[in-house]
C-alpha cells in the first residue's frame, strides 16, 4: 500500500487496541516502530507478536502522564533514533456526570489527554522541523464532534487536539511537517469493552451508526498509515472521522 521504508515511527498506547493495530500496520509497511505503553510485561509481549512479523521494534514503557517526565523520555529516545512518524495515541477516560464531575479528574483527564499529547508533540516537530520531514497524527475522538454524556474532560481534550492540528498546520505549513488526526468511532478494544458488553448500548449503536456495527482497530491503523504515507504530502490540519458513518448521521 504505503512505503515507509527507511522511517521510524513512535506510538503512545501500543500494547494493544488502535495503538498496537497502527504499529503493526506501520511496521507491515516497512517502517520500524518504536512502541510505548506503562506495562512493561504487555509491552514486550507487543513487541514479540511485531518481530514475529517482521517488524524491526523497540519497547519505550513509561507513562504519558505527565507531560515533564514523557518529554525527558522523549529526549533519551531522540539521542539514539531519528523520529519520522509521531502517533500520538494513549489516552485516559473518567466517566461521570457533569454536575459531580470532580475538579481534580477533569485536570488529570486533561493533563494526559492534551497537555501531554501537546507537550511530547512539540518536542517531536521540533526534531522534525530540524530534520525537514515528519507526521504527526494524533487519535482524537467523534464525541469531540458531537456531545455525548459523562465524558466531559475526555471530549473536550479531544477537541483541543483537533483544534491543535489545524492551528499546528498552519504553524508548520513550511517545514515538511504535516499534522493530522483521525476520530474514531466506536471502535472494540478493551476501552470500549464495558460498553460492548452492555446490551442496552449495542442496540443504540446498531440504531444510530449506520454501517450497524463496532469498528475494530485495524480500520483506524489503515486511516494511519495514510496520513503517514509520502502519498499524504499535501493533506494537514485534517481531522478525519472513522466511525462507520456515525458522524455524518441525524
Ligand atoms: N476504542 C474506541 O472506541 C475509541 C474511540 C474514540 C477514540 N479512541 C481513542 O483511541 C486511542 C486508543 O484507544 P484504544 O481503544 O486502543 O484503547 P486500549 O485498547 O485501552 O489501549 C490503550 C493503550 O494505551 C496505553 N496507555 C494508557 N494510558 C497510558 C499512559 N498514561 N501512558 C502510556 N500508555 C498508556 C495502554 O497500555 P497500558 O495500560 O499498559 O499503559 C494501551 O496500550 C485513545 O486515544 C482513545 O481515546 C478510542
Amino acid at each position: 500500500m504505503f512505503k515507509l521504508t527507511g522511517q521510524t515511527a513512535f506510538i503512545t498506547g501500543a500494547s494493544r487496541g488502535i495503538g498496537f493495530a497502527a504499529a503493526k500496520a506501520l511496521g507491515l509497511q516497512g517502517a520500524k516502530v518504536i512502541i510505548n505503553a506503562r506495562n512493561p510485561e504487555n509491552l514486550q509481549q507487543a513487541k514479540q507478536v511485531l518481530e514475529q512479523a517482521g517488524i524491526e521494534t523497540i519497547a519505550a514503557p513509561f507513562d504519558i502522564s505527565n507531560p515533564h517526565e514523557a518529554v525527558a523520555h522523549l529526549e533519551k529516545i531522540l539521542e539514539t533514533h531519528k523520529i519520522d512518524i509521531f502517533l500520538g495515541n494513549a489516552a485516559s477516560q473518567h466517566r461521570q456526570n457533569l454536575l459531580d464531575y470532580p475538579l481534580e479528574k477533569f485536570e488529570e483527564i486533561i493533563q494526559v489527554n492534551l497537555t501531554s499529547q501537546w507537550a511530547m508533540g512539540r518536542h517531536l516537530a521540533r526534531h522534525m522541523v530540524e530534520n525537514g520531514h515528519g507526521r504527526i497524527i494524533f487519535t482524537g475522538s467523534i464525541t469531540a464532534l458531537s456531545g455525548r454524556k459523562d465524558v466531559t474532560a475526555y471530549s473536550i481534550a479531544k477537541a483541543g487536539l483537533h483544534a491543535m492540528v489545524k492551528q499546528w498546520s498552519v504553524e508548520l505549513g513550511n517545514a515538511g511537517v504535516t499534522i493530522n488526526a483521525i476520530a474514531p468511532g466506536y471502535i472494540a478494544t478493551e476501552f470500549t469493552e464495558k460498553l460492548k458488553q452492555d446490551t442496552e448500548f449495542t442496540s443504540w449503536l446498531h440504531q444510530r451508526v449506520p454501517q450497524q456495527k463496532w469498528g475494530n482497530p485495524e480500520n483506524v491503523a489503515a486511516a494511519v498509515c495514510f496520513f503517514a504515507s509520502r502519498e499524504a504530502d499535501f493533506i494537514t490540519g485534517q481531522t478525519l472521522a472513522i466511525d462507520g458513518g456515525l458522524s455524518s448521521a441525524l
